[in-house]
């Protein structure tokens, strides 16, 4: 049996190269697994961990397609707010903020 090629709607890249592992970057997309299945958003919405992305100053650094929002130092505070903005809503809630 052949799978399809399904794609997602939205990604959220995780960081889970050496220095991103080490400050949570492995539980972060976790987190981030979690949010989607409680959002009812699971085949629409995926967790992809990435190799470093040369920011390792600003680990753990994940980063919401297709809004393009990358975001240094991410905290599971960081990431529900991230998320609610970028994946339930789809873009910034408060653009003038
Ligand atoms: S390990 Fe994540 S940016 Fe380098």
């Amino acid at each position: 049996m052949s799978k399809s090629f399904d794609t997602p709607e939205k990604v959220i890249y995780v960081c889970t190269g050496s220095k991103c592992k080490k400050k949570g970057g492995k539980e972060l997309g976790k987190f981030f697994k979690e949010m989607i299945k409680e959002a009812g958003l699971k085949g629409r919405v995926e967790v992809v961990k990435t190799d470093c992305t040369d920011r390792c100053d600003f680990a753990p650094v994940t980063c919401m397609q297709p809004d393009n929002a990358w975001m240094p130092q991410t905290t599971e505070e960081k990431a529900r707010a991230a998320f609610r903005e970028h994946i339930l809503h789809g873009g910034p809630t408060n653009p003038a903020a």
